[in-house]
């Protein structure tokens, strides 16, 4: 269930409400809305932060349950931290913390404050983006395959108003749309993959078509893919039980004659390793391995949902890297669709394999204005930028720049990684046309090395999502990244 959003103006002393949610900075410096409740109800806040029940600490959470004074049944405190650190990521941090807070409440609505507080270089609009965008991301609950948690929380929380008026409208309505495109993306990619195969995410890209108009769907089945020379693909694809596709779905909001913009997003659907197969421990994760398919699906969900006035394709190339008697070895030479031909060094470097593909496919095909692919392609990107940002990998620096941008604005971010020439060589094979893996070092940056021999002539990007498109550990859900950042993307493209 996705949250709904609108935008409230009463201010919080008048406010009608089953829970009304302000911030508190350390040091007893109280927000206008903190204040303005604290001062209609008798010093309710005022007198725990003097005590020190309320310390204002970043992220800490305090309920008064019906304070005299005002009408709101509830106030739910949030520390803000100091007022000189206050910035964007710190506003995320709090609403993070007020909705997991608000979520294990009885309440049904929520007003919510924190978007009138001041932040450097953000106007409301962006504050509204982000606020929104953080509850929907804290009230989330896998339910796909098991009994909804046990909660004493009910109603269930539904309705949340942030503190607005009508000019941040737009703002809200994006944020509306990233969060039904997120929800797509983290529902697609949570599921295990005995049930989220090839075929079943084909299936949801042919299920969004058919409830909308302005968008068509084709689906490329293996005989098809054998014929067009798909060789690269279909290699990877061999040891599955389950057969490949190339999901191909177009949005039309823009000029007949306009170029698309084209998304091309990694799509394997459980990845073991193939021949080279992964040790045991966290190989479970590999179930996200269709992260990247699971982001450009929703990032463009949520275009088609905002009526965006360009032109869009989204291709998903969707396999199973399995072990089998059928399956591509180390030291096969692949024939990609580009006619490259391809030394296997490691059946495990599978992504880059299907990518070239489907990237050769679409240049191909669609001609795009701006290509960009979104990949769980290497965890050598995790080891260098972590679980915080996306790696971003391009030669075009106006791109890199537009990209690094739409993260920021939504915290969604990403960080560039060089993709220099000097890297190239680290690909070299005496075999065929290049390796399909590049040694020890810059595992990231030579994979996208790799993708690039495969988008020359192209203004395409590279995302590598592998330490983002999942929270760590064995709870760790799918977080839908990057569709905000796309979304965003795609937004001030228009
Ligand atoms: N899907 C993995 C990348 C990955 C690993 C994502 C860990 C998230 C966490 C990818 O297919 C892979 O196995 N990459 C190899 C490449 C290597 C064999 C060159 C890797 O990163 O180890
Ligand atoms: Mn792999
Ligand atoms: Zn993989």
């Amino acid at each position: 269930m996705i949250l709904q959003f609108s935008l409230e103006t009463d201010n919080a002393d008048s406010v009608d409400t089953a829970c009304s949610i302000v911030g508190v900075f350390e040091d007893g410096v109280l927000s206008a809305a903190a204040s303005a409740i604290d001062q209609a109800g008798a010093g309710a806040i005022r007198q725990q932060m003097d005590s020190g029940d309320i310390s204002g600490k970043l992220g800490t959470s305090t309920l008064l349950f019906a304070p005299a004074g005002i009408l709101a049944r509830r106030v739910l405190v949030i520390g803000l931290g100091a007022q000189s650190a206050f910035d964007a990521a710190r506003l995320r941090t709090a609403a993070l913390a007020a909705a997991r807070a608000v979520d294990k409440l009885p309440v049904s609505d929520a007003v919510c404050y924190l978007t009138d507080m001041g932040v450097p270089d953000r106007d409301r609009a962006a504050r509204v983006r982000i606020v929104a965008l953080a509850f929907d991301h804290a009230t989330y609950h896998y339910t796909a395959t098991r009994k909804a948690r046990d909660t004493t929380a009910t109603p269930r929380l539904r309705n949340v108003h942030l503190a607005g008026d009508s000019s941040a409208q737009p703002a809200l309505d994006q944020a509306s749309a990233m969060a039904e495109g997120v929800h797509f993306a983290r529902e697609l990619a949570n599921l295990p993959p005995n049930i989220c195969t090839p075929a079943y995410i084909a299936e949801q890209a042919r299920a969004f078509a058919a409830s909308t108009t302005d968008v068509t769907c084709r689906v490329l089945d293996r005989a098809e893919m054998e014929t067009l020379g798909f060789g690269a693909l279909l290699a990877v694809a061999r040891g599955s039980a389950h057969p490949p596709y190339l999901v191909v779905l177009e949005y039309h909001g823009g000029d007949a004659g306009q170029k698309p913009y084209a998304f091309v997003g990694k799509g394997v659907t459980f990845d073991a390793g193939g021949i080279n197969l992964k040790p045991s421990p966290g190989m479970e994760e590999m179930k996200f391995d269709m992260g990247g398919a699971a982001g450009v699906l929703g990032a463009f969900v949520a275009a088609v949902r905002l009526h965006l006035k360009l032109n869009l394709v989204c291709v998903v190339p969707t396999v199973e890297n399995m072990p089998g008697g059928a399956s591509y070895r180390p030291s096969d030479v692949l024939t990609s669709l580009s006619g490259q031909t391809i030394e296997v060094l490691n059946t495990d470097a599978e992504g880059r394999l299907i990518l070239c593909d489907a990237l050769t496919y679409t240049a191909h095909t669609f001609q795009p204005q701006v290509l960009i692919d979104a990949a769980t392609l290497t965890g050598s990107c995790v080891m260098a930028l972590g679980k915080h940002a996306s790696g971003l990998m391009s030669r075009d620096d106006d791109l890199a720049a537009q990209l690094i941008a739409a993260g920021e604005a939504t915290l969604d971010r990403a960080w560039r990684l060089p993709l220099w020439d000097d890297y190239q060589s680290q690909l070299d094979s005496t075999f065929a046309d290049m390796a399909n893996i590049g040694g020890k070092t810059a595992g990231a940056i030579t994979a996208a090395c790799f993708l690039s021999r495969f988008t020359r002539g192209q203004r395409w990007a590279h995302l590598d999502i592998a330490g983002t498109a999942w929270d760590e550990g064995r709870k760790g859900l799918a977080t839908g990244r990057p569709v905000a950042l796309l979304t965003q993307w795609l937004i001030d493209r228009q």
